[in-house]
């Protein structure tokens, strides 16, 4: 039996109206909760924040999750380690993953919850081997048929997701465009991941560059933003083109969310158009990580993790995500 007593907790405690903001959440420290036969106490150490957060804390009840409730811890995945536990398949010891939320400790009793090997840092577990690299592989490499010689452009490609999309469609032989906000993000997709080209949302002639890098078309588009640029990507679409639509962040801060480009396209290109969401597939993980980690295995993904210091640097952190001030996968480490 451990000697722990204390648990700090953060709840949220307000809805969000456009980005996340320190009022919207407070501190707690609750005793931390007697486990039950079935069950297992988890020490958490790394946290991930994910663009998704933002929907999580909306009243939306239309959406493919419930909303987190008012007062409720919030809600998040993270690595942690089993430090006690009644739990037959779960041993004091074992490093995990799951839906722990911001709080320094959990009670679990085994559902969604999946071992990792020990040996992984944990960074790594989150940045690839988790949702970024899950949805990757979902979205690209089962949603989608990327061929060698098509041309992808992703968004958001210097994020957790988009540098993953980015460096599976180039191992599989594609031309691969991303688009980012800034010259440093477009400088380590081209010059250390690889990409044929980059680029910057904020700063280039959108049209221009990205005729420029697209000569032949866009067979495949991987859309994690939204934004402006999505409709000159539309418009440039190459016949029988898939669109695989995973994020649109542009939007999750506005009260209106921006029109999307006309239809006519869709017929005139004969284009596929394919949203998809994780929780969808989470029963499918061992078959991701099957198509996943050879890649990962043949040094193939490489991935740089963004980490805060500390429980609450959370609540500031978060906006790091709309802002682009992330640069790479956001994580706290408690
Ligand atoms: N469907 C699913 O199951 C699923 C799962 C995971 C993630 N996602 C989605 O995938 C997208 C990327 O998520 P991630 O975890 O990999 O985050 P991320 O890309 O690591 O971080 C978010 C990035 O979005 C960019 N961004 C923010 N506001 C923007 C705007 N107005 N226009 C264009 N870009 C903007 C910023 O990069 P720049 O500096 O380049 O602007 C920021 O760094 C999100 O939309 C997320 O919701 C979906």
């Amino acid at each position: 039996m451990s000697s722990i007593t204390q648990n700090t907790q953060i709840k949220l405690i307000a809805r969000p109206q456009g980005a996340p903001t320190a009022e919207l959440f407070k501190v707690e420290t609750q005793p931390v909760p007697k486990i039950e036969t079935g069950q297992f106490l988890v020490k958490q150490s790394h946290m991930s924040l994910d663009p998704a957060m933002l929907g999580w804390m909306s009243a939306d009840r239309d959406s493919y999750i419930p909303p987190v409730e008012l007062n409720d811890v919030m809600r998040s995945s993270g690595y942690a380690e089993v430090i006690e536990s009644q739990h037959p398949d779960f041993a004091v010891g074992d490093s995990v993953t799951g839906m722990f939320g911001w709080q320094e400790y959990a009670v679990s009793n085994g559902q969604g919850i999946n071992k990792v090997d020990p040996s992984l840092p944990a960074d790594m577990v989150l940045s690839v081997l988790a949702l970024p690299g899950l949805t990757a592989t979902q979205g690209l490499l089962r949603m989608a048929q990327p061929k060698s010689g098509d041309t992808l452009v992703v968004t958001g490609a210097a994020g957790s997701v988009g540098s993953i999309v980015g460096q599976l469609a180039k191992a599989k032989g594609l031309r691969v465009i991303g688009v980012v906000g800034s010259d440093d993000k477009a400088d380590w997709i081209v010059n250390i991941l690889g990409f044929d080209g980059a680029i910057n949302y904020k700063t280039d002639n959108l049209n221009e560059k990205l005729t420029e890098l697209t000569p032949d078309g866009i067979d495949l588009f991987f859309e994690n933003t939204g934004g402006p640029i999505q409709s000159l990507i539309f418009q440039r679409m190459n016949a029988h083109g898939q669109i695989i639509v995973c994020g649109m962040i542009a939007d999750y801060t506005v009260a209106e969310p921006a029109p999307g480009p006309n239809w006519i396209n869709i017929i005139k290109k004969r284009l596929t158009i394919q949203g998809f969401t994780m929780p969808d597939h989470f029963h499918e993980v061992p078959q991701i990580l099957e198509l996943l980690v050879p890649f990962v295995q043949k040094g193939q993904i490489q991935y740089r993790s963004h980490t805060l210091k500390g429980l609450t640097s959370a609540i500031g952190g978060l906006n790091l995500l709309f802002t682009g001030g992330n640069q790479g996968k956001l994580i706290v480490e408690l």
